[in-house]
């Protein structure tokens, strides 16, 4: 072969590769998670490389977490060899039994830096614990971090968050008169939906969260989140605007919990905007009638 036509050649896989590479960070797939790449097309392979998968596929996207019809059940391929769980996760009962143990916010959060029982931790960058003001009696709950907060270790500072920021300045709040924070402390990896199973583990931390920040109000932003927290199965579409209980025997008295949509939805149906409104407006009376000391 001539050495234009070698050149050429090698231009040419390489824009295949470039490609290839395009469409598997389109797809969710932007994360190393292994040193070795796994040829999952080779039948049986299974190297320790597998060990830390997610539960689902990472290129089930996260595309605005839980907006009304959205298919949130993990896709699994018919042909894709079994991960090999070379250390398997511990019981959410040692969740439970370290969320238990911790008394202060600090402490919780040096829990769950500590804690390596959620694979989710392996692909973040960072841990999303909470902003703002624990004192302030207003909390607000998401769902998990995106890549902005993954990188800035900050929940709700992308452009959701700064959704969410205008939502709170229209009703005279800010993040230094409310708290904020997420049911997940890590991003999902390619910003996929969180499964059951990450959700169940990680409860016991966003409990004790709340527990420890003691809320005169709640919001529950999202239907993960209002789920998650209500123990309810009803969609958001059906649940905003309403005033829950957010019962906990570790709190003195129930918590008013609001539940409202995801700023990541109202980002893409910009027409619901009005509801969420009305639920702030409903907040901000809440607050303003004296919320109980
Ligand atoms: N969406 C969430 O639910 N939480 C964040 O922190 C960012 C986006």
């Amino acid at each position: 072969m001539a050495s234009s036509d070698t050149e050429r050649q090698r231009q040419s896989d390489r824009s295949a590769l470039m490609a290839a590479l395009a469409w598997q960070v389109a797809a969710g797939a932007d994360e190393a998670i292994g040193e070795t790449p796994v040829d999952r097309f080779v039948r049986g392979q299974t190297t320790a490389a597998t060990s830390v998968q997610p539960a689902v596929s990472p290129t089930a996207p996260r595309t605005g977490f839980d907006e009304p019809g959205r298919d949130s059940s993990p896709g699994s391929a018919p042909d894709m060899p079994a991960p090999v769980a070379v250390a398997p996760a511990p019981p959410a009962a040692d969740a439970h039994r370290i969320a238990g143990a911790v008394a202060t916010l600090a402490e919780l959060r040096a829990a769950l830096a500590a804690f390596e029982g959620c694979a989710l931790k392996q692909t973040a960058t960072n841990l999303v614990f909470g902003d703002g003001s624990p004192a302030s009696g207003l909390m607000l709950v998401g769902e998990a971090p995106g890549a902005d907060e993954d990188r800035q270790g900050l929940p709700f500072v992308g452009v959701s968050g700064q959704l969410l920021d205008r939502m709170l300045a229209a009703i005279g709040r800010d993040r230094g008169s409310a708290y904020i924070t997420n049911i997940l402390p890590w991003r999902p990896p390619g910003n996929r939906q969180p499964t059951p199973a990450e959700i169940a583990l990680c409860l016991p931390f966003i409990q004790r969260h709340i527990e420890l920040v003691a809320p005169k109000v709640l919001v529950l932003v999202g239907g993960t989140s209002a789920k998650t927290l209500l123990g309810r199965n009803e969609g958001i579409m059906r649940m905003r605007g309403r005033w829950f209980e957010y019962v906990s025997p570790a709190l003195p008295r129930p918590v008013p919990a609001l539940a409202t949509f995801h700023p990541a939805y109202l980002l893409r149906a910009p027409a619901q905007k009005r509801e969420a409104w009305r639920d702030f407006l409903s907040l901000k009376r809440k607050i303003e009638s004296g919320m109980p000391d």
